[in-house]
């Protein structure tokens, strides 16, 4: 039976009895977001009057390791067989995977031949940057779509989940590889257990395995509660993230914080024991006490600021609304979609939205069912005011909208508070 055929057999929300690293069952669920649809599950037209389906989104802490994690989760493939969010839709993107691949090369010598893994590779972004390097590179991806895109375009494509039974046909195959990547990518996976014993597979003696991931402290800080979405299972700050390898023949030899996605942890894994360690971990675990990030108290303040987000925007667009302005969403991003739904913002604030991204044009937004345009048609249209839902990107769409500014429209900017620019 193929895997998708499996897993079809299996109920489509399965609630979290125990914590996915130290397996405790003591887990406090601080924000319940939900129910609402997942937010990359774009409608067409045709599909409008069709019911949709809604699941619900919980999030939680660890009482014992501090992981923040969602309470139930959605079957995989209901949210990634068929995925229309590529990194490829941003510059700022292309020019952050094509520095991974550059510094990725240099720092650990990489010599042409060498092979690249890239775990959860959508369209191949990632891999094409590394490509030019001269090393030999491997997607995989769970989007039936994505993988047909990237192997078309020559970027070899595994069309599954990445687990440990694939680590290892791979090997066979191919023997281990120097580098292993995921981007945005650990934090949507269930059995991490799983996941790590491929990495250990797959990885070679002297390799290194590199993850992306938002980081839990920019997240409370800047109060991205959007950044929380179905897909998204575990929320990882340092401490956690120890402990899981722990269980494993692998180590964190170093870590950078990168402002990618409202702020992220670079980690990087070597094969080994872990033992003393680096000073750039030692640093990053003690802001998280400082942060006092494993405090419940943490978790009642977020909530409370993610309130007055709330009132902050609904009156500032409604104030807008009442003066007879006309607002638009920018950027059909998953996260603005959460914000949409919870904050209640539908089409009688924003007449459409626009975003780059050619698979979700001509589509519908999940739950408000908000048109999605080109960015082009904000020029042909100048609306008064543009809602900036794609926050991660402010300068990139900032810059690129010079002319819609100077033809007197605004962003209205969302993270960190609700302003006007
Ligand atoms: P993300 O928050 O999930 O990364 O999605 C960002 C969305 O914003 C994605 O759908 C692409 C869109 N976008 C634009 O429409 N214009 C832009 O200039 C950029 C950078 C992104
Ligand atoms: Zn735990």
């Amino acid at each position: 039976m193929s895997i998708s055929k499996a897993s079809k057999l299996e109920p489509e929300v399965t609630p979290v009895e125990n914590c996915r690293i130290c397996k405790n069952k003591d887990i406090t669920t601080f924000l319940s977001l939900g129910p609402l649809p997942t937010p990359n599950a774009y409608i067409s037209k045709e599909d409008l009057e069709k019911p949709e389906p809604t699941y619900p989104l919980n999030v939680g802490y660890c009482n014992s390791c501090g992981l923040v994690q969602l309470t139930q989760i959605v079957r995989p493939d209901i949210m990634f067989k068929n995925y229309r969010y590529v990194p490829s839709a941003s510059q700022t993107m292309i020019e952050h995977f094509g520095r991974l691949a550059k510094e990725t090369v240099k720092r650990f010598n990489l010599a042409p031949g060498a092979l690249v893994v890239d775990i959860g590779s959508s369209d191949g972004t990632l891999l094409k940057a590394f490509r030019k390097h001269k090393v030999n590179v491997l997607g995989i991806d769970p989007a039936t779509n994505l993988a047909e895109i990237a192997n078309a375009s020559g970027i070899e494509t595994i069309n599954n989940f990445f687990s440990r039974e694939l680590a290892g046909r791979i090997r066979a195959e191919r023997g281990q590889a120097k580098v292993i990547t995921a981007t945005n990518v650990v934090g949507h996976i269930a059995n991490l257990d799983n996941f790590f014993r491929g990495i250990e597979s797959l990885l070679s003696v002297d390799g290194v395995f590199i993850a992306e991931f938002p980081y839990l402290v920019d997240l409370l800080e800047k109060t991205e509660f959007d950044t929380i979405y179905q897909e998204h299972l575990s929320y990882f700050s340092v401490k956690p993230l120890l402990k899981l390898l722990e269980s494993f023949e692998l180590k964190i030899s170093g870590i950078t914080r990168i402002d990618v996605h409202g702020g992220s942890l670079r980690i990087f894994v070597r094969k080994g024991s872990s033992g003393s360690l680096p000073p750039s971990v030692i640093k990053l675990l003690g802001l998280e006490e400082e942060r006092r990030i494993y405090k419940p108290e943490i978790y009642r303040a977020f909530t409370e600021r993610i309130e007055k987000k709330r009132q902050d925007l609904v009156s500032l667009l409604s104030q807008l609304k009442h003066s007879g302005k006309r607002i638009v969403g920018y950027g059909a991003s998953a996260r603005g979609n959460i914000l949409l739904h919870y904050f209640g913002i539908d089409r009688k604030f924003l007449d459409y939205v626009v975003d780059s991204t050619p698979y979700k044009q001509g589509l519908y937004t999940p739950g408000h069912h908000i048109p999605i345009f080109p960015e082009s048609k904000i020029l042909e249209d100048q609306p008064d005011y543009a809602l900036l839902l794609a926050w991660n990107f402010v300068d990139e769409i900032l810059a690129k909208q010079k002319e819609y500014r100077k033809r007197g429209g605004r962003f209205v900017l969302i993270v960190p508070k609700a302003r006007i620019v």
